[in-house]
């Protein structure tokens, strides 16, 4: 219904009352190429985005590692912790399951996953340990998937033994089938009384078989397919904040996130305690999705890889005082760190770093472009550590791309010191970023216009419409952002990038809102700044084409906003307008100066429209408006296409030269 609805509005020839707005698309020059790095996704560990999110795993504290080594786990009957002596030498802890005297008392452990254990009823889930047994020999282990809610007899739906038979550390596997699905489940694991005996055990482990391109250590597919949907061109990684870190020791290292998973140090997520009022006291970093999953991921849906790296600085938020900035002649370690990320992704496999790439399962590059130095960082303090990455970086790497900050707001005076000073670093790109109201978002689309073309180009890193009060996923702020999004189209010859922030928000678990994607458990739930940020990346073209409205571009008169791009690879012109205003927009586009015995085909048409209800956080695909415009007649190298754009409408149209 709701289809057929929109394509009578958008598609309909043009019978309305006012004026139409003529937009002039000039065919004759192709413009600036659209870089195919230009819509992409910013990937921070924030609202349980990692661990408990995209990483599929389900077990939280799976190696007992949090501060408090049982948080997450109810241990019953002879549980006890040791703090060192575990098969993983950076992550020391076990845990020994001893026998009870009585044969009605069990031993075990009950874990209660991230908002809870979800599993699908006839899916494969692989659960792992690393176990070894004690003095009186082998013993068995009993691994349950539980329903607790269960009203039926068992509240058990799956169920596996697993016999300990070495002496040593070994590891030991199980695949469980639930017979029902379940969201909030937990595992348990039962010392068996039969054959006696105690057992030590460490990294407890439960994934889907069924992930992202079926990895082991892999990413949970239904997010995962999400992002790769959108078809983006770039892959910001780790952050955000979770890279500067509140006090130096724990601010992001990649080094701790590759290697063996069982191996890699647990660090505490900066977004636990961020926000007092979303407080996650549960929140840590397990690093299961690291670096190499991270390049991986990228290669796998298309996109380049941009790793953001600390720049010798912990957040100046909640660290004001330079003093505590690492010194910038202590900055070696850092710079480094940087240099050996690179021989990570790109180095050959006779390297130290390229070498564990490789024993990892990818001997070829990732073929790495570009690297961040310092994510949000500000003033002289920044400006000093990140002069000698420069320096490191283009005399080991002249090939990759530097990226650098321009402070945490889209004005004001971080953002007017630092872009000169990324001229006089030669950045070759610079990160803005812009969480701001619906007034700004409404007026901003012609920001890149006049921007100063020389030196660094742009890199949208962070924005997201908030308007006031309203605060939280809706159409209205999207409708925005769309508006906002024709001026970086129209601008693609400096702004190269650009990431929605943040991407992805767990509905239990989250401390920052709007966000891109949401999800529990059990679903994947997308909202209408998904779709705003999936249309243009699927339709970027490869080059900006001239859309004037009386000799200027639409950026907001009227409520209306357009762009438009040639796509070489399709021979298609795309024409993007946004119509904020509460009544229907008339349109003329003319398609001037076709190239000779051009012909047009049949016009493609997608518009999104307003959600019923103005707060519905969620927006699907099937509420898209698609539709067709017959081909326009080119008369004299001229075309005319006629149609009306709905009320607070985003719409686009395909229009192909053939
Ligand atoms: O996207 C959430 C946070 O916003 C990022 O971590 C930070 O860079 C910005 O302040």
């Amino acid at each position: 219904m709701r289809k057929l609805a929109i394509a009578a509005i958008c598609c309909a020839i043009s019978a309305a009352a006012s004026v139409p707005t003529v937009l002039k698309l000039d065919a004759s020059k192709d413009g600036a190429p659209v870089q195919p790095t230009m819509y992409g996704l910013f990937f921070e560990d924030i609202n349980y985005a990692a661990d408990g999110g995209l990483y599929a795993e389900k077990i939280k504290n799976r190696s007992f590692e949090f501060p408090n080594a049982l948080t997450g786990w109810i241990p019953f009957g002879k549980v006890s912790v040791a703090e060192s002596g575990g098969p993983f030498e950076r992550n020391p802890r076990y845990v020994t399951l001893a026998q009870e005297p009585h044969n009605s008392k069990h031993t075990g452990l009950q874990n209660e996953g991230f908002f809870g254990v979800s599993f699908k009823k006839g899916e494969e889930y692989r659960f792992s340990v690393y176990g070894r047994h004690g003095q009186s020999g082998p013993a068995t282990i009993r691994v349950e998937l539980v329903d607790p809610a269960s009203k039926g007899e068992s509240m058990v739906v799956a169920s596996a033994k697993i016999n300990v038979d070495k002496a040593g550390w070994s590891k030991y596997t199980a695949n469980l089938v639930p017979g029902k699905s379940v969201s909030k489940g937990v595992l348990r694991v039962f010392l068996e009384k039969n054959p006696a005996g105690s057992v030590d055990i460490d990294h407890v482990s439960l994934f889907p078989v069924d992930t992202w391109n079926g990895h082991e250590n892999g990413l949970r597919k239904d997010i995962a397919t999400a992002l790769a949907d959108i078809k983006p061109g770039l892959l910001r990684f780790p952050g955000g904040c979770i890279v500067e870190g509140t006090e130096i020791p724990d601010r992001y290292q990649w080094k701790n996130t590759v290697g063996p998973v069982e191996n890699r140090p647990l660090n505490i997520n900066r977004w636990q305690f961020e926000f007092q009022h979303r407080f996650s006291p549960d929140y840590y970093q397990s690093y299961g999705l690291g670096f190499y999953e991270y390049f991986l991921f990228a290669e796998e849906i298309g996109a380049e890889p941009l790793p953001v790296l600390n720049v010798g600085m912990v957040c100046q938020y909640e660290n004001p005082d330079p003093k505590v900035q690492v010194p910038v002649d202590s900055l070696d370690e850092y710079i480094q760190d940087a240099i050996d990320l690179i021989e990570f992704a790109n180095g050959d496999t006779n390297t130290t770093w390229g070498g564990l790439r490789a024993s990892m399962g990818h001997p070829e590059p990732f073929n790495l472009k570009f690297l961040a130095i310092g994510n949000e960082q500000w003033g002289p303090e920044y400006v000093e550590r990140l002069e000698p990455f420069v320096k490191a970086l283009r005399k080991a790497h002249p090939e990759i791309k530097i990226v650098g900050s321009s402070g945490p707001s889209a004005d004001g005076k971080h953002f007017d010191y630092l872009w000169p000073e990324m001229r006089r670093l030669g950045a070759d790109l610079v990160d803005e970023h812009y969480y701001q109201s619906a007034e700004w978002f409404r007026d901003n689309a012609a920001r890149y216009d006049n921007y100063d073309r020389r030196g660094p180009k742009v890199f949208a890193g962070e924005y997201a419409c908030h308007p006031r009060g309203r605060k939280f996923n809706h159409f209205d702020a999207s409708l925005l952002e769309a508006a906002f999004m024709t001026g970086l189209e129209r601008n693609a010859d400096i702004v190269q990038m650009a990431t929605y922030a943040p991407l992805l928000a767990h509905e239990e678990g989250w401390q920052w809102r709007p966000d891109m994607v949401w999800f529990n458990g059990d679903t994947v739930n997308l909202t209408a700044s998904y779709f705003v940020q999936r249309m243009y990346a699927r339709n970027k073209g490869t080059n900006v084409a001239s859309l004037l409205a009386d000799g200027k571009p639409l950026t907001g008169q009227d409520g209306l906003y357009a762009s438009a791009v040639f796509d070489a690879d399709t021979d298609t012109y795309i024409v993007k307008i946004v119509n904020i205003n509460k009544e229907a927009a008339p349109f003329e586009i003319i398609l001037d100066k076709l190239p000779k015995k051009a012909v047009l085909g049949s016009v493609e048409c997608v518009a999104m429209g307003p959600t019923s209800d103005p707060d519905a956080n969620y927006y699907s695909a099937d509420m898209l408006g698609e539709s067709v415009i017959a081909a326009p007649a080119v008369e004299k190298r001229s075309a005319r296409l006629s149609f009306t754009v709905a009320p607070r409408t985003f719409a686009l149209y395909r229009i192909p030269v053939q």
